[in-house]
């Protein structure tokens, strides 16, 4: 963030600290800042930098208990920068945590979102010139890189921002970089490529423009001292972002919208290679080379993101309150785009290119985690509405193997964050095979959702537990809307369309209706929670229910926990059956309800003891149940919404019951923008 406004330290800190915690859910292993000092015997400022392993609770204790901060100084302009980080290089520890500098003296701090592939060539170039290095991240390069480069520059005058062009010029991988400099004092300067990053704007004055234009320079390591020149004659008040009449402006930079806005909502989304540069409280924004977009501008834009949304309000996790969010979410999803009268879905994003993807010879839905599960959940619908091949993939696995994409191709990636390195690689990787990509996320100006060509924004409203609830539901939702609007002339579809639309118009109120087994799935988790494995079972349409149960039973709860196709039983899990095992069942209603029943006596016939989820109506399955949950019956393409949220309810009640905290796993971030 960067002041322009007299702030006092402690306001500053605050603001930092309450930042990274809204950020929290990105990584939590350790956090550190770096804010001006204060110390009274150097005239000069210099760099305060407090780093502390753990959550950034405990970097906040920290921050007061060092003797040296005057918490009460005030400074006219201001820069201070945090960050809270899941470890990708380095353990977790303070020294490894950012901010990294450039020297004891702290001469040049960064914190870093990323992964920087060259690091080790960097490394061994820097310490062949007598910089010496204190962890082992990748980011420490670039804090002793943009050192090298202002210990070498040409003429005096060198502004931040060109050291910042040189330095990643050299840099390979994903960035998302925040500098600050004693040399720049109040100065701020950050980049990305590959990494998010937004800058947020409030004033209470008139801004001198909505659009930022952008200064193209041809900055070399060569012709440095030229360009120095070029900005010096080019950057006037025009090409600058202030408050009009010389009044207050701050700017914050942020990783995410939910780290600033309480501040503001009124923000400017940084494309890959943008250097955005704040100094005498103005903001201007430099390239070397033409954008991709290649928008001449960048607009401030207005969120429609409330505080609100991002607090727990009345329950003790972020899960637990996005769980019981679902009625509502998944309304919001449908929101203005179905319509229940004449059984017809818009999705806005998709109807300009609703034609192409109808000439598609096949579509592929990539995604990570819990948003891949959506794609499995949806296969067979969008199998039966779009009548085309629909192959599903785990990112990452898509790219090791090469698969094969042509231009006749639609590709779907999915990702609550809109962020995740597997799903933006894939993403890129169809791109250049010239497929249609079709963006599915949950997060407005994310990479994802600006990359592709078209797409569905879910509107589940932020999501902050690391183990995704609400996303899924709405991407399940989201999937099934496309399928519905691909089939609306098919005339023999239409009973089958028309029957899936009321189930959609039905599911908020059944939701309410499984959210209140609450307490009997509580009730559960208390004869379960200190067992070490759990199974969770079905096959066909909630085959993605047992994943996603399992996926979320694992990550909070650190059990053992196996999503298995029932079609799979007698060639492997049977094994794992015994009276001792607890295995899970969910048998619905559905065609494929006599395989499951067969299933089923194979399980009991091993002396299991089945815990059953089961349609209300069903007096069969339960006759040989240990224990059963009921659950209201839909559509049977629509069941797997309401069979996955008793799975959401037990994981989070064991892995309280268990100790554990449900929204901060260990070892988990909410979003993996690293591969
Ligand atoms: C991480 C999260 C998961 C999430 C996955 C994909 O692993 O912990 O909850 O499902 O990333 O994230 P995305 O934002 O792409 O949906």
């Amino acid at each position: 963030m960067n002041y322009r406004v007299p702030r006092t330290r402690k306001e500053i800190f605050e603001t930092l600290i309450k930042g990274l915690q809204r950020l929290e859910y990105r990584g939590y292993d350790s956090a550190g800042v770096a804010i001006d000092g204060n110390n009274h015997e150097v005239k000069e400022r210099h760099i305060q930098l407090v780093k502390k392993r753990g959550k950034v609770k405990a970097l906040d204790e920290e921050l007061y208990k060092q003797d040296s901060m005057d918490l009460k100084v005030e400074f006219e302009t201001h820069f201070g920068i945090a960050h809270t980080r899941w470890a990708t290089h380095g353990v977790p520890n303070a020294v490894n945590s950012h901010p990294q500098r450039s020297d004891k003296g702290n001469e040049f701090v960064v914190i870093h979102n990323g992964i920087i592939t060259n690091y080790k060539d960097l490394r061994k170039f820097l310490e062949s010139k007598g910089y010496e290095f204190e962890s082992e991240t990748d980011t420490e390069t670039i804090a002793k890189l943009i050192k090298y480069v202002f210990d070498n520059r040409e003429t005096e005058d060198i502004t931040f921002s060109t050291l910042v062009e040189r330095v990643i010029q050299q840099l390979e991988g994903a960035f998302a970089l925040v500098f600050k400099s004693i040399h720049y004092p109040g100065e701020a300067v950050a980049t990305r490529r590959g990494s998010p990053l937004l800058i947020g704007v409030r004033s209470k004055y008139k801004l001198s423009t909505e659009q930022i234009p952008i200064l193209y320079r041809s900055c070399t390591i060569e012709n440095a001292k030229s360009t120095c020149k070029a900005r010096t004659r080019r950057l006037d008040s025009s090409t600058c972002l202030h408050a009009v009449g010389d009044k207050a402006v701050e700017f914050f930079f942020a990783s995410d919208a939910s780290a600033i806005i309480e501040h503001t909502n009124r923000v400017i989304f940084l494309e890959d290679d943008d250097i955005a540069a704040v100094a005498d409280g103005k903001l201007s924004i430099h390239r070397v080379k033409r954008s991709a977009s290649d928008d001449p501008s960048r607009a401030i834009q207005t969120l429609q993101m409330e505080l609100q949304q991002i607090m727990k309000g009345n329950f003790s996790a972020f899960m637990q309150k996005e769980i019981f969010e679902q009625p509502e979410s998944v309304f919001n999803t449908m929101r203005g785009r179905v319509n229940f009268e004449t059984n017809t879905v818009l999705l806005g994003g998709l109807k300009d290119h609703l034609k192409e993807i109808r000439r598609c010879r096949r579509l592929i839905v990539i995604g990570c985690g819990t948003s891949y599960h959506a794609a499995v959940a949806t296969r067979q619908v969008l199998e039966e509405l779009t009548e085309l091949p629909v192959m599903v993939e785990l990112a990452s696995d898509f790219l090791d193997r090469n698969t094969p994409v042509f231009r006749d191709d639609v590709c779907f990636f999915i990702s609550q964050s809109g962020e995740t390195a597997d799903t933006l690689l894939a993403l890129r990787y169809c791109k250049d095979r010239r497929a249609l990509t079709v963006g599915v996320t949950n997060t407005v100006g994310s990479s994802i959702s600006r990359e592709t060509d078209c797409g569905v924004h879910i509107n589940a409203g932020p999501e902050i537990g690391v183990a995704s609830t609400k996303a899924y539901t709405s991407q399940f939702i989201s999937l099934v809307m496309f399928g519905l609007m691909m089939s609306e002339d098919r005339i023999s579809l239409q009973s089958r369309r028309q029957e899936i639309i009321r189930g959609l118009r039905a599911l908020p109120e059944l939701i309410k209706e499984v959210l209140s087994l609450d307490e009997k799935i509580h009730d559960l988790a208390l004869e379960l929670y200190t067992q070490r494995s759990l199974l969770v079972m079905g096959r066909g349409y909630n085959y993605a229910t047992c994943l996603e149960g399992a996926l979320k039973i694992k990550e909070i709860t650190y059990m053992h926990s196996e999503g298995i196709l029932a079609g799979e039983l007698k060639h492997g899990p049977l094994a794992l059956i015994d009276k001792q095992m607890p295995v899970i069942m969910l048998i619905m209603k559905d065609p494929c309800f006599a395989k499951c029943q067969n299933a089923l006596q194979q399980v009991t016939a091993r002396q299991g003891r089945p815990i059953i989820l089961c349609s209300r109506d069903d007096t069969e399955s339960s006759k040989f149940a240990y224990k059963t949950i009921e659950l209201p019956h839909t559509v049977d393409c629509l069941q797997g919404i309401l069979s996955v949220i008793p799975l959401q309810l037990l994981s989070f009640h064991l892995a309280v019951l268990r100790g554990y905290d449900v929204d901060f796993p260990r070892n988990l971030a909410k979003s993996v923008t690293v591969e």
